[in-house]
C-alpha cells in the first residue's frame, strides 16, 4: 500500500528585494530552511515592469552551494570571474555548482517585457563544498516533456518520471525537479523516496494536495510530511507547480548571504578570502 504523504505546512511567498534592487517573491529562505534540508532558498521572480528587474544581480560570490535557475520568460545573461559566459533563455535551466567558489553576475538581457522564473539554492554536503565549480547549461530542447495522461504533463529537469530521466544527473542529494502542468479535474501521483524532503510550489491555478486534500492557491508552497507518494488533484482552472525533492544532508549549516558552509570558521575564511582576493581556487 502506498503511504500517501500528508501536508506538513503551507507557506505563502513574500515580496522582497534582492540583488541591486530586484523585486521578487521569496518562497522560503534562511528562517524556513531547516525544514527544507537539502534546500536552502526558493525565489520566484516575475514582472512585466523593467523597474522591478533591470537592476539585476551584479557581481557577488557563492561558495558551498548549488544555484538552480529556471527561466520561463525573458533572458538572463550570466558571466563569472573564470571567464564563463552565457545566456539563460526562456525555458532553459542553469544548474550551477559553486563548490569552492565563483564570483558571478546575473543580469536581465531584455529591457522590456515579461521576466519570469525561479532560483533554487541547494546545499552541498561537507565533502563537496570545496569541489571544483561546475556549470550545467540545460537548454530547453534537452528537457524531456512527458505526457502522463491527456491533460497532465511534466517537464523533467532532474529525476525520473514514467521511465524518463531528466538531463541533470549525478548530484549527491539525489534531487528531483519537475515542472508539472495539469488541466482541470485531473489527478497526479508520484513516488518519492520515503526519507526525502519534498515540496510543491504552485504558480498557476490551484489544487488539492496530499491525502487530506488541502486546497492550495497560486503563490503558495506545500511542504509534504513523511510518506512514499505525493497525490495532487487539480482545481477548476487547472494547475501548474514545481515538484522538488531531495535527500536531507543532516549537517550543521553556517550561512551568511550567498555563502553556506558547515562552521563559522569556514564562513570567516570565505569572507576573508573574498576580501583579500584569494577566494577563487584555480585548477581541479
Ligand atoms: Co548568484
Amino acid at each position: 500500500m502506498p503511504d500517501i504523504r500528508r501536508i506538513k505546512t503551507v507557506f505563502k511567498s513574500k515580496p522582497t528585494m534582492e540583488g541591486a534592487g530586484v523585486r521578487l517573491k521569496r518562497v522560503f529562505g534562511f528562517h524556513e530552511a531547516p525544514k527544507f534540508d537539502p534546500f536552502l532558498l526558493l525565489d520566484h521572480f516575475g514582472s512585466d515592469n523593467p523597474d522591478d528587474y533591470m537592476a539585476g544581480f551584479p557581481w557577488h560570490p557563492h561558495r558551498g552551494i548549488e544555484t538552480i535557475t529556471y527561466m520561463l520568460d525573458g533572458r538572463v545573461e550570466h558571466g563569472d570571474s573564470l571567464g564563463n559566459q552565457g545566456v539563460i533563455e526562456s525555458g532553459d535551466v542553469q544548474w550551477m555548482t559553486a563548490g569552492s567558489g565563483i564570483i558571478h553576475q546575473e543580469m536581465p538581457k531584455e529591457s522590456e517585457g515579461l521576466m519570469m522564473g525561479f532560483q533554487l539554492w541547494a546545499n552541498l554536503p561537507s565533502h563537496q563544498k570545496m569541489m571544483h565549480p561546475r556549470y550545467r547549461d540545460v537548454k530547453r530542447n534537452t528537457i524531456p516533456e512527458v505526457e502522463l495522461e491527456s491533460g497532465v504533463r511534466a517537464r523533467v529537469i532532474c529525476g525520473e518520471i514514467a521511465g524518463t530521466r531528466g538531463p541533470v544527473q549525478d548530484i549527491v542529494t539525489e534531487p528531483e525537479y519537475l515542472d508539472v502542468e495539469m488541466a482541470s479535474g485531473k489527478t497526479f501521483s508520484h513516488d518519492i523516496k520515503e526519507d526525502h524532503t519534498v515540496f510543491a510550489y504552485v504558480f498557476e491555478g490551484s489544487g488539492a494536495f496530499g491525502v487530506d486534500k488541502v486546497t492550495v492557491e497560486s503563490g503558495h508552497l506545500v511542504l509534504f510530511d513523511e510518506g512514499s507518494e505525493v497525490l495532487i488533484d487539480s482545481g477548476d482552472e487547472g494547475l501548474r507547480f514545481l515538484l522538488i525533492s531531495g535527500k536531507p544532508i543532516g549537517e550543521p549549516v553556517a550561512w551568511y548571504g550567498p555563502i553556506v558552509m558547515n562552521t563559522r570558521e569556514e564562513l570567516e575564511t570565505a569572507f576573508r578570502e573574498y576580501r583579500n582576493g584569494t577566494f577563487i581556487k584555480k585548477g581541479k
